[in-house]
């Protein structure tokens, strides 16, 4: 009836109801979006988009730790990369007792210490500086004593953008004592008759024995590894050219500019990380 004033006082009921139709709708209308642009199961119009953006920040080794960080997830279901593995007396003593992958304790970083660990024994990172004791980083090669390279990604091809694939599957960057122009390798391996004489005996030992052979191994070891910005800088310990780090390679580990990287490490794990 005209004049007649409109009715305000709606039963609860009603409010309801409308709130949980915009739901729907809304729901609905998200399912829509989804559905039309990156659904598989519809004309996906902005997947091609995505997939460029990733394209672009593709790296092999972020792929890597990115499997590593799955593997870690789901243990039992994925298999990773299998590497090629040295003679067991040409292998560093730390495996004796640690696995490939070392690193548990920390969530934020373990896999990408872990990652660390395909081209670095753990010495260049765990070593515990001692004072009138000059170290250099060198390549070192168990199966060969003046390895030339080219190593593991130390250059990008020019056409894929991608690192180059290198034939020398063992050589790792390693700490060496210098007097002089003389180098001496920091490092233990399962050869040595410390080590060959643990293995042969530690199932007869106590806990309290072991421990006691434990610390024989981790003199000069320090509990933290190096923090990332120790190398991840410019005037690092790491002299990246002498290595045999291409100019551009160079750059982006000292400035870790790396795709995909900086959001997800720099911003992230880098600053908290070694906050004390
Ligand atoms: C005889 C066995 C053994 C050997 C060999 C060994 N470790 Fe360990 N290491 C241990 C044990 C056991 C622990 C304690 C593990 C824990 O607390 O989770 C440990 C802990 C560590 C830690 C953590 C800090 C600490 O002191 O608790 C680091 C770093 C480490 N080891 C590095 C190394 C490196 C590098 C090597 C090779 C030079 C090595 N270890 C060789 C047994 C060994
Ligand atoms: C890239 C440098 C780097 C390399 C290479 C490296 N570490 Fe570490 N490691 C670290 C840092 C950094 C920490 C401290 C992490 C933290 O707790 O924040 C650490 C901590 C550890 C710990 C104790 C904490 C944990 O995560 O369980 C052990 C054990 C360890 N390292 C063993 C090893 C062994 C064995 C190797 C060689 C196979 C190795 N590390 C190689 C940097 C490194
Ligand atoms: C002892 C020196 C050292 C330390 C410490 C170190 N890095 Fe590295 N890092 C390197 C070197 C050298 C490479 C490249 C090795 C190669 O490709 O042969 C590298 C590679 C990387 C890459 C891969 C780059 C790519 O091209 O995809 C990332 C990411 C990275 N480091 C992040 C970190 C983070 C994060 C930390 C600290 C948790 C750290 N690094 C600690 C020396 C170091």
């Amino acid at each position: 009836m005209p004049g007649e004033p409109k009715r305000l006082e709606h039963p609860r009921s009603v409010y309801i109801i409308g709130f949980i139709f915009k739901i729907i709708t809304l729901s609905v209308l998200i399912a829509v979006i989804y559905q039309i642009t990156f659904s598989p199961h519809g004309p996906a119009v902005l997947v091609p988009i995505k997939e460029k953006i990733e394209e672009s920040q593709k790296s092999a080794i972020l792929e890597e730790v990115r499997q590593q960080e799955e593997y870690e997830k789901h243990r039992h279901f994925h298999h990773v990369v299998e590497y090629p593995q040295l003679p067991e007396n040409m292998r560093p003593v730390c495996y004796i007792c640690h696995s490939d992958y070392p690193h548990s304790k920390n969530k934020k970083v373990r896999a990408m210490l872990n990652m660390h660990t395909q081209f670095f024994v753990c010495e260049t990172c765990h070593i515990q500086e001692q004072p009138g004791i000059s170290v250099t980083y060198k390549w070192y090669n168990p199966l060969n004593e003046t390895p030339k390279g080219p190593f593991y990604g130390t250059e990008y091809d020019p056409e894929t953008g991608n690192l180059i694939e290198v034939e020398d599957q063992f050589s790792k960057i390693s700490p060496f004592y210098r007097t002089g122009d003389k180098f001496k390798s920091a490092i233990q391996i399962q050869d040595s008759a410390l080590a060959q004489d643990y293995v042969k005996v530690r199932d007869k030992l106590t806990p309290e024995q072991r421990d006691n052979v434990k610390k024989k191994f981790h003199v000069h070891i320090k509990a933290k590894g190096h923090e990332c910005k120790v190398c991840h800088s410019r005037n690092g310990i790491l002299d990246f050219r002498n290595l045999g780090f291409s100019a551009n390679r160079t750059i982006d580990l000292e400035q870790l500019n790396i795709k995909g990287m900086v959001t997800k490490y720099e911003s992230f794990y880098i600053p908290n990380l070694f906050s004390e």
